[in-house]
């Protein structure tokens, strides 16, 4: 069987989904959005808090990457990363951005595009110490996304950075860095098996949230 096969043979949206009536949505997409996710929590959805995260570099090139939602506010979506990685650098330049999330048990996804904004380095420091020890260990270094010649180097540098912990619990990775997403647009996308999705997207309007629905 060739892949092609292998791929066309594949159900999409075959299983059983929730229904999702826009008439029923709330004014602002935040509170739409806490509910979707604590809807794929109670279904047992894997890790789904885990989003992919679209940046620009200085050239227009789109570049996306899995992170982890940190928290979600009244200022947005929140994760947190290396400031000094390829995508904290991307941001320093074009703060544009966009999150995809995609809960396949229920046949749902939701984009939101917006602008990045660095978060004050109190909270930054303080998520930092708020990880887990192996986390805290991982980030130290502060070395994301350069390129590494060797991973000896990597297990020396975790080696060091685990007695340099253990001698100073307190220690903060410099470039920690929590960002909050402010959403110009946020569009939620409800499967359905007979392909009649449903699509709602919010656009900022004024000091509130314009509705409307999308062709699918
Ligand atoms: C499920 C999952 C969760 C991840 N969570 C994070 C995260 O919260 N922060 C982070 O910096 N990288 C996280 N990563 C790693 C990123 O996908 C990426 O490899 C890393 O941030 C470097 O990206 P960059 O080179 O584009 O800056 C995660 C990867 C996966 C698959």
């Amino acid at each position: 069987m060739t892949t092609r096969d292998l791929l066309r043979g594949l159900p999409v949206l075959a299983h059983e989904m929730p229904p999702f009536d826009p008439a029923d949505a709330p004014d602002a997409p935040v509170p739409l959005f806490a509910c979707w996710l604590a809807a794929a929590i109670d279904a047992g959805v894997d890790e789904p808090h885990a989003m992919t995260v679209s940046t620009v570099d200085a050239d227009g090139a789109p570049d996306a990457r899995v992170l982890i939602l940190k928290d979600l506010d009244d200022e947005g979506w929140h994760f947190a990363t290396t400031a000094t990685s390829a995508k904290g650098r991307q941001l320093a330049g074009n703060p544009r951005i966009a999150l995809s999330f995609h809960w396949r048990e229920q046949g749902r996804q939701v984009r939101v595009r917006g602008t990045a904004r660095t978060a004050d380095p109190e909270v930054s420091r303080q998520d930092f110490l708020a990880r887990p020890e192996g986390s805290r260990i991982a980030t130290l270094p502060g070395r994301q996304s350069a390129v590494l010649t060797d991973r000896a180097e990597l297990d020396r540098e975790l080696a060091e950075v685990r007695t340099r912990l253990a001698a100073d619990p307190g220690l903060v990775a410099e470039a920690h860095q929590v960002y909050s997403v402010t959403p110009a647009t946020v569009e939620f996308w409800q499967a359905d098996r007979e392909r009649r999705h449903v699509r709602l997207r919010y656009r900022r309007a004024g000091d509130g949230w314009a509705r409307e629905l999308l062709w699918p």
